[in-house]
């Protein structure tokens, strides 16, 4: 596609750095302070380089280095690269959860860019909620931006036995507890399941959203899909480097890449990964940002069309990231269902998604299915509605036992994750293999910040008998490591006065897959007895960045954004005085 080059003279830089006045001595002697001649720096695009490392950041310890060869790539292209650090959110360590802080690094992301003299911006993410928060940062402030995905880590082994992250650790924790493995063992699986730098290696919130950010035309053709330590891997750094410097010339921007047809693209690649539910929220809030209409039920229509092609664990039995890479990629599953995309999307490379992924070859048949042999006809999410869940709640099917496809239960119920952890190893816990399992407060106010807690544990005394799927529903999400028939993101949540905080213990609850649908079966009559009782919790924060989350946070239906963040509504450029 060809499009017409800005000048030196238009590049938004040359406000701080091209004039002759006052201010403009006070930025330029300050360029020199930083090192660089006058010549350096004169008339070219200046790049940010938004990194997220820091030394807690575990899953980019790579990106100190990446940063240098995205730099070397700027450099190699005639421009003049400046690494920014933004927050880490590093998935497991930050507490109550990365989510909470999602939208701190898309606001801390926009105000970067947009308070500095900055050209067009590289973003350096991975580990689940950066990427969508890079991206929505990146969407509202719109200057051209291309996304470095940190890479999945390398398969991890134990005896003999791939381990998989996050899907191995539910799964070795319950025969731990059912008393099927040592602690010996389980000590030995901790220090074997993280190998190498790079994100979690399933099918998880970061391999899906860096497969998202690629299939939306934010990245390189086939970067999300490179390990983080392969050679491929700093090699894509540097192209993406060069290649940003061109974007900048050409003016090609978030929004001109993140358009309706991409992100049907996106949502459609989710479905054929069977990717993390998670992704449903941030797809929903990156839309939001690029002014793109995304209704929480279009994952149905495009799951209903879209089989569920990749093998990958905890949707797939068996193969983790590594082999994804080497049975082609993303670049090859995209050409599976190539007649399933709009292929003339346009990405940052310039060019479209169909001219990206021609070409591309499965090597390996069994991780990436042939549309003939899908793992499933259908995607993977689908999402439900009923009146226990007015706004919707979502289902990852593609991760469950089929025996609940259509399945009522018995509701037990427990007020929050303490009540949860302190009553669910009970041997005296009234319940059997049928009861549907409730979790409440944990939703996106309630959490706050919609904590990873919806693959509620399932009760020792249900393990010790074998148990190891059952119906469980909160307002929470889970990783998208996890896997079970785990009802998520109900909507409205039980801490904003939803359904869900008006169940009872013994109440009937039932699933319909094929109907879409959550029923409470219990009578409006009574339900509106109960509401009238209802208290609201008590405001958890007096102050701070916990009580704007209070105020602005949206429910999961609509991404969880900030009121006042979304949307597309001109923000001016700061004055220069
Ligand atoms: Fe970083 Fe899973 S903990 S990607």
């Amino acid at each position: 596609m060809s499009r017409s080059r800005k000048t030196p003279e238009q590049l938004r830089s040359h406000r701080w750095l091209g004039v002759q006045d006052l201010r403009a001595f006070g930025h330029r002697s300050r360029m020199a302070q930083i090192g660089l001649e006058r010549e350096e720096y004169a008339g070219k695009p200046i790049i940010a380089v938004v990194n997220t490392w820091s030394d807690i950041m575990h899953c980019h310890t790579h990106f100190r280095q990446r940063a240098e060869e995205v730099k070397r790539g700027v450099w190699q292209a005639g421009g003049v690269p400046l690494e920014m650090p933004a927050m880490a959110l590093a998935e497991v360590m930050q507490k109550p959860t990365t989510m909470m802080y999602r939208n701190f690094l898309a606001m801390e992301t926009e105000e970067l860019l947009r308070s500095y003299p900055v050209d067009g911006c590289v973003l350096m993410g991975g580990c689940d909620k950066t990427t969508p928060a890079l991206l929505m940062g990146a969407a509202s402030m719109n200057l051209p931006a291309i996304f470095v995905p940190a890479g999945p880590m390398l398969s991890a082994h134990w005896r003999g036995q791939t381990l998989g992250s996050g899907s191995d650790v539910w799964k070795y924790w319950a025969e731990l507890r059912a008393g099927n493995i040592t602690q010996r063992d389980w000590d030995e699986i901790e220090t074997s399941i993280s190998r190498s730098p790079g994100t979690c290696m399933t099918m998880g919130t970061a391999a899906t959203m860096m497969s998202v950010a690629e299939a939306l035309g934010m990245t390189l053709p086939g970067a999300s899909s490179i390990p983080a330590p392969d050679s491929n891997h700093p090699k894509m750094a540097a192209a993406s480097g060069r290649r940003i410097v061109d974007m900048v010339w050409e003016d090609l921007r978030p929004r001109d890449v993140m358009t309706a047809a991409a992100f049907d693209n996106a949502a459609t690649t989710l479905m054929a990964m069977g990717g993390s539910t998670n992704a449903i929220i941030h797809i929903l809030a990156m839309a939001g940002r690029a002014g793109v209409p995304f209704g929480l039920d279009h994952f149905n229509a495009l799951s209903a069309r879209t089989p569920l092609l990749a093998n990958v664990r905890p949707s797939g039995q068996k193969y983790l990231m590594e082999d994804f890479y080497y049975a082609g990629g993303l670049r090859a599953l995209l050409a599976q269902l190539a007649d399933l995309l709009t292929l003339e999307a346009v990405t940052v490379n310039g060019r479209t998604l169909g001219e990206n992924i021609t070409g591309a070859q499965v090597f390996d048949a069994d991780v990436i299915r042939p549309r003939s042999q899908p793992l499933k006809a259908e995607g993977g999410l689908v999402v439900l509605r009923g009146n226990l869940a007015p706004d919707g709640a979502v289902l990852k099917t593609s991760a469950m036992d089929p025996r609940f496809n259509r399945h009522t239960g018995r509701a037990l119920v427990f007020d929050d994750y303490n009540d949860m952890s302190a009553r669910i190893d009970r041997d005296d816990l009234d319940c059997d293999a049928d009861t549907v399992l409730v979790l409440r407060n944990a939703g996106p106010l309630g959490g706050p910040g919609m904590p990873e807690w919806g693959m509620l544990p399932i009760p020792q005394k249900l393990l010790k008998q074998g148990v190891r799927d059952m119906v469980r529903i909160s307002d929470a999400r889970m990783s998208g490591t996890s896997y079970g028939t785990c009802v998520l993101h109900v909507a409205p949540e039980s801490a904003a006065g939803g359904p869900l905080a008006l169940v009872r213990t013994g109440d009937a609850i039932t699933l319909d897959v094929a109907a879409r649908t959550l029923t409470l079966d219990v009578s409006a009559a009574e339900l509106q007895a109960r509401r009238a009782a209802w208290q609201a919790p008590a405001p958890r924060f007096a102050r701070g960045y916990g009580m704007l989350l209070a105020q602005q946070m949206q429910q999961a239906d609509k991404g969880c954004d900030f009121r006042f963040l979304e949307g597309t509504a001109p923000t001016a450029d700061p004055e220069i005085h």
